[in-house]
């Protein structure tokens, strides 16, 4: 017994170490000046902002989604921001042959990709569930399964330039909520995925970082209109969170927590996982899955 103690304590002390020593670095604006940035859902709310952000920071940028009017206006306000250049391609995520040459289309325009921004959603409103299955299917889709379709399209590009993916999710993608059990299962999903893409690159040594973003309530019109009348939560102001994601991206962070209250920062944070899943790596031997 007196041997698991000292391990354990040893480990918890180790990744505390790691942890704190591996979040120092500073974020400089700087860091995304020519940088060559996708960002999807972006011709409203946060990802518009995050456009935006990129484009003060001198950034190129290529943005998405499905109404080309609002798209050719982000667009133009990036240009007259300072991007370094910008570009959009309209289309719906409900497409994977589009989500795939979207990416490619991307590519070609910028000469390559430096960070993946998924952000996109289908639209939801708050209910209960009782038999809606096609749009459980849809959320799973376009939150999820079309993250997954851009990212396979974007990893050659971003192992070549050392690169980043952030991927926008939720509260709702930690812990549960009433009346958003679609979007929630999509959200969950996330996690899953990504936090398991991220163990495989670094125990096979793939410098492409992932960045899962936890937010709370943000003051969008799509998110005030959704919870106008259900939930009296304060909304975070879209700038800011915007900004964060992009920070917490291009610091290569495993997870940026973004929400009013630092108490529920501090509790989502998950120690307990982040030890189990610490240790649990420890254990495998790769070698297998090593090409000579
Ligand atoms: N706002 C919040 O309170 C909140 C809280 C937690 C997490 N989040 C997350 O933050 C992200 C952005 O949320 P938001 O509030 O900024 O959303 P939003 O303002 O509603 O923007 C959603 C974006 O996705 C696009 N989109 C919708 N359906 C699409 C489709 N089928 N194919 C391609 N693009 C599509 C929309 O443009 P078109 O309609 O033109 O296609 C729009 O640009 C989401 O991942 C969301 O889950 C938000
Ligand atoms: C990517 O990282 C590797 C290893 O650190 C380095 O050798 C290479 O030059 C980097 N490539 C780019 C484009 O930054
Ligand atoms: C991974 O890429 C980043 C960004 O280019 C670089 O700062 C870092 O040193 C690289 N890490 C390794 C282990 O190659």
């Amino acid at each position: 017994m007196a041997f698991v103690n000292k391990y354990v304590l040893s480990i918890l002390v180790l990744f505390l170490a790691f942890y704190y020593y591996s979040e120092k670095e500073e974020f400089r604006p700087e860091m995304l000046q020519g940088k060559k940035v996708i960002v999807t859902g972006a011709s409203k709310g946060i990802g518009r902002e995050m456009a935006y952000h990129l484009a003060r920071m001198g950034a190129h940028v290529v943005v998405t989604a499905r109404s080309e009017e609002t798209l050719q206006k982000v667009v133009s306000h990036c240009l007259e921001l300072g991007a370094a250049s910008a570009h959009y391609i309209a289309g719906t995520m409900e497409d994977m042959t589009f989500a795939e040459q979207f990416v490619a289309k991307a590519g070609k325009l910028m000469g390559g990709l430096d960070m993946l921004i998924l952000n996109h959603i289908t639209s939801s409103t708050m209910t209960l569930f009782h038999d809606d299955i096609s749009h459980v299917r849809k959320s799973m889709e376009v939150n999820f399964f079309s993250y997954v379709t851009l990212t396979v399209a974007a990893l050659p590009m971003l192992k070549q330039s050392n690169g980043s993916i952030a991927v926008v999710s939720s509260m709702a993608g930690k812990i549960s909520h009433p009346l958003i059990a679609p979007y929630s299962a999509s959200k969950f999903a996330l996690d899953g995925f990504f936090s398991s893409i991220r163990n495989e690159h670094s125990l096979m040594k793939v410098n492409v970082s992932i960045t899962l973003c936890i937010l709370g309530l943000i003051d969008t019109d799509t998110a005030m209109k959704a919870v106008s009348g259900i939930v009296n939560f304060k909304a975070a102001p879209k700038e800011e969170c915007a900004l964060e994601i992009i920070k917490g991206t291009a610091l290569r962070q495993d997870e940026v927590y973004y929400h009013n209250s630092p108490w529920t920062m501090f509790l989502l944070g998950n120690p307990g996982r982040r030890i189990l899943e610490f240790w649990t790596m420890k254990q495998y031997n790769m070698e297998k899955f090593i090409k000579n």
